[in-house]
């Protein structure tokens, strides 16, 4: 039986990649540090365990997911400690690298943790979940709260701005990494519109979709959306009977075995066609997503195409006679936000929302706040734009329930009877991955379907 996906499997990136980003951190961050890997957590008891992850700060320098691994810059040297392979481990793991292969193939020097002295004066970073804080603040001899990005004070507030500074520009194998998480999540997108059928479940393409990501030696970047309910922004459920005349919005992402991230939104008909009003409302979507990513570009302020997103929305309702008024008018009103209530997208690298974990410390320009205002409030990036920056572009169309009664002193601006049209329009979101290149933008999601036409042949095909 021929697969429906090409068989593939993920190129890592050279030993120099890692050495180079140790060189560049230790440039950069004068003082000593550590950075954990992790450590895995229970699924439901002590040896049903979820796959462990790195955390990804250590992820970018080891490229390894070592769990229990301490990284140490001391002096402007990196050392790496480890508890040595249990003898009892071959047994219940298969085979597993001694200290003294690690050190080889990671040349890097490698030792056991019976070695490891640290105390308080080493910078760290927030670990990412409670029982790894624990453990670290244990080994630091200081108390370690997880995830507690924005509170950062001192030399650990510089190690993560030294570490920003490297994490958010991408070198060149960490682009390869990207480009590799793109290329599968097109082959996961391209199994789910084939496989989308009326009377199936919403669980049905899910699987087809994470089977290609799988096949593939990767493993989903974050918890798939394959839903009726795009309107639910971050709906999880997959247990819905798709029927014909439903969009299914599908956000699905492939990772890296080096952690990098794919976060791909794509929004097809159960049915082989989009009606006129989703077909309609498809491309005013559309419209928006290519307007914001013309405004990528180096120097721009990423607030800026969040902006253009939005104007390019409220005009668009406005043409369609669903929003009442002067478009620019209504624009500075938060118009768009009544039906697209998050930003336009953030960064993305090892991690989906890249480097979240430090709050918006990493997302956000020094000096710069999220705004108050209604959509603009979920903005996770504000920075200008760089070349070798990724971030997504995403914008989309919901109807939420409750909107009218929540639309406030805009309530007024919503032509009902025109809206009514759209009903069969729930949610609707278009996400690309985006590199910010010299000249402008390059779509690393390019490959994938996103024209009416070209969604609509897929579909037949299927
Ligand atoms: N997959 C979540 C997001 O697009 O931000
Ligand atoms: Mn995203
Ligand atoms: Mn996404």
């Amino acid at each position: 039986m021929s697969l429906p996906f090409p068989e593939y499997w993920p190129t890592p990136s050279p030993t120099v990649a890692f050495r180079e980003r140790r060189r560049r951190w230790a440039e950069r961050f004068s003082g000593n540090a550590v950075l954990a890997a992790g450590l895995s957590r229970p699924r439901n008891f002590h040896a049903s365990r979820f796959p462990f992850r790195a955390e990804s700060h250590f992820l970018y320098f080891v490229g390894r997911h070592l769990e229990g691994a301490l990284l140490v810059l001391r002096e402007g040297q990196p050392t790496l400690y480890l508890e040595p392979p249990h003898p009892d481990e071959a047994l219940w793991s298969g085979p597993t690298p001694s200290l003294e292969q690690l050190e080889r193939e990671l040349e890097l020097p490698v030792r056991p943790h019976a070695e490891l002295e640290l105390d308080e004066s080493y910078a760290t970073l927030p670990p990412p979940d409670a029982e790894s804080a624990f453990w670290l603040s244990e080994w630091c001899g200081r108390e370690l709260e997880p995830a507690s990005g924005a509170l950062l004070e001192g030399a650990d507030a510089a190690l993560a701005d030294a570490i920003i500074e490297l994490r958010l520009v991408h070198d060149e194998w960490a682009v390869a990494q990207l480009r590799q998480a793109a290329q599968v999540t097109g082959w996961a997108h391209e199994a789910g519109l084939r496989g989308t059928r009326a009377g199936r479940r919403e669980a049905t393409v899910r699987g087809l979709m994470e089977g290609v990501i799988v096949g593939c030696g990767m493993s989903t970047s974050y918890n798939s959306i394959v839903t009726v309910h795009g309107e639910v922004l971050h709906a999880e459920r997959h247990d819905g009977v798709m029927r014909a005349g439903e969009l299914l919005l599908c956000d699905v992402g492939a990772e890296t075995p080096e952690g990098w991230a794919g976060d791909v939104t794509r929004t097809w008909p159960v049915a082989a066609q989009f009606s006129e009003s989703q077909r309609v409302m498809y491309e005013l979507v559309l419209e928006t997503q290519r307007a914001a990513i013309a405004a990528v570009a180096p120097g721009v302020r990423y607030r800026d195409v969040h902006r253009v997103a939005a104007a390019t929305l409220v005009r668009g309702l406005t043409r369609l006679g669903v929003l009442r008024g002067d478009p620019e008018e209504l624009y500075e009103r938060g118009a768009a936000a009544l039906f697209f209530p998050h930003g336009v997208g953030h960064l993305l690298g090892l991690d989906g929302h890249d480097m979240e974990g430090l709050g918006d410390r990493a997302g956000y320009a020094p000096g710069r706040q999220r705004s108050v205002a209604p959509g603009d409030r979920y903005l996770r990036c504000d920075r200008d734009l760089q070349p070798g920056m990724v971030v997504t572009i995403e914008p989309g169309f919901y109807q939420r329930d409750g909107l009218l009664a929540g639309a406030g002193a805009l309530r007024d601006v919503i032509v009902e009877a025109e809206l009514a049209r759209f009903a069969d329009v729930r949610g609707v979101r278009i996400e690309d991955d985006v590199l910010v290149v010299p000249t402008g933008s390059e779509v690393l999601t390019e490959h994938l379907p996103k024209d009416v036409a070209e969604l609509e042949a897929r579909r037949r095909a299927g």
